[in-house]
Order: C-alpha cells, then structure tokens, then sequence
C-alpha cells in the first residue's frame, strides 16, 4: 500500500480510543524498571472494572483462598504483581474495542481466548530464548493481533468479506486481508501502537510478526516471539485468529535461535498443559 492509500485507511479511522491509563502505566513499568509498583496499583485500584476482575480472579476457586478478598492489596498477595499485570493488561486492551455490533462474523471471543493463549506461549517462548522480560512477552504475545480488533471495528463491510473468503477457500485470514483490503492486520496494528505511542520493541513485534525478515536487527527477537507465539497458540488450537490454518515458521527462528521443530511441539504441549488457566482467565476477563 502506498502513501496516499494509507492515509485514506487512516482517516477513515476517527476518534480513536484513547489509550487506557492503566496500559499506559503498566507499559511504563514494563519498560522502565525503575517506575513503581505502587504507582500501578494506584491506577488499577482507580479503575472500578479492572479492580472488579482483579477481585474476581483472586477469589476464583483455582486459588483456593477461602475467605473472600475484598481489596486489591490482598489480591496482590494472592495473585503476584505479574498476574495483576496480565489481568489489568489483558482487560484494558479489550474493552477499548467494545464489539459494536454483531454484523461481522469475526470471533471476539475466540480470539480473546487466541490472544492469552499467545501471550502464555510467547511467555514459554521467551524462557527458551533466553529472553528475560517475561510480562514484556505476555504482552506481545496478548497485542500481535490487535489490528485484527481494528479491522472488525472500522472496517467491518470489508471484514465481513474476509470472513467470507476464509470460509469458502480456507485460506490465513492475513491473505484475506490483503487481497480485501491491500493491507493486513500487522500494518494497521502497527499504526495503532504508533497513535498510542507503543515502545519500540513492541510496535516491532506487531509489526513484524508475519515478516519477521523486515524487522529492524535490534527487534528480531520481539518478532520472532510474536510471530511463534501465534504458530504455537494456533498448533495448540487454543482459541481462533481468525482461521484454522497454520503459518509456515520463518527461516529465520532457525537462524537466529537454537529452536527447531521438535523443541517448538515441546512449547505447544506445554501451552496444551495450560488450557484450563487460559480458559478460566479468558472468562474472568472477557
Ligand atoms: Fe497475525
Ligand atoms: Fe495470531
């Protein structure tokens, strides 16, 4: 797509959502290892839905506390800062979205639940990488597909064809997109990590996780956990992207890693392991 035909997709975009102050502060910690804990809870605790789902998580019966917790602080206990993290991430990226009506057959629930099964691969993937910001990939692996959130927002005539397209030929929903639309999800989520300010390495990952050959050197590694988290969750068949197909692993993971086929089908018994947790968490947070 070219300059003047991409300005035109973006304008057609109006008002977008701003980005949530709870995902700007938790990006903020991610990134800046030096801003603090407290500061995130302070946003979480003024944030009454997150708060809600928070409490919900930590009074399920998966955690087996039996009297109730009422107050963020104890479920901080309960729970740990990371899985706080993951829920106050996961339900702010969502609900900024909110399905406006029921006239596109994309499944958002299916790919919610797609979206934390790659967020707990791309976990998996980072520890055999030897990649050390752990919640840094649950989010990349939670936002790869953002743009597809986008499409079926702004664009959903057109993302009702490519719905249509998958189902009569079977193809990945990506080819759909580009031969519906010119461009794919990767581009426009890119371009929403941009408006929302998205550090570097994260627009990367969104970006790039198709191609991961046109990644900047210093960001290869975020692409390749995005770009496998999404092989892995889809092999898993842990929820949908959209189809049932699965993309070819680049070359380049087998380049730049010590992962082959056989360590990749150790991750997805191990996602396989997690379902029921994903499950749980995808009915807290939806
Ligand atoms: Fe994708
Ligand atoms: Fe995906």
């Amino acid at each position: 797509m070219n300059i003047t035909e991409f300005k035109k997709v973006a304008n057609r975009i109006k008002s977008l959502p701003t980005l949530p102050q709870v995902l700007y502060k938790i990006i903020e910690t991610i990134e800046m290892p030096d801003s603090s804990a407290s500061d995130v809870m302070n946003t979480i605790k003024n944030d009454p839905s997150t708060s809600v789902k928070i409490l919900k998580v930590a009074n399920s019966a998966s955690y087996g506390y039996t009297r109730e917790i009422t107050d963020i602080s104890k479920a901080i206990v309960v729970l740990g800062f990371d899985m706080i993290k993951s829920i106050a991430l996961s339900v702010t990226v969502f609900k900024s979205f909110p399905k406006i009506n029921n006239f596109t057959k994309f499944d958002r629930e299916l790919f919610l639940v797609h979206s934390i099964a790659s967020a707990e691969a791309a976990v998996l993937i980072a520890d055999k990488i030897g990649y050390t910001k752990k919640d840094q990939a649950f989010l990349i692996g939670l936002i790869h597909d953002i743009g597809k959130v986008v499409l079926d927002y702004y664009f959903s005539p057109e993302y009702e064809k490519v719905i249509a397209k998958i189902r009569v030929e079977n193809c990945l929903i990506r080819d759909a997109e580009i031969q519906i639309l010119n461009f794919d999800h990767a581009l426009i989520g890119g371009w929403l990590g941009e408006q929302w300010s998205f550090p570097e390495s994260i627009l990367a990952s969104i970006k790039f996780h198709h191609n991961i050959n046109e990644a900047p050197t210093e960001y290869t590694k975020h692409a390749i956990i995005s770009h496998l988290a999404d092989i892995v969750a889809r092999t898993a068949k842990i929820g949908s992207g959209g189809d049932d197909n699965i993309p070819n692993i680049s070359d380049i993971v087998l380049k730049k890693t010590d992962l082959f086929q056989e360590s990749i089908n150790k991750i997805v018994q191990q996602l396989l392991n997690k379902r029921e947790n994903i499950e749980t968490f995808f009915k807290v947070v939806s």
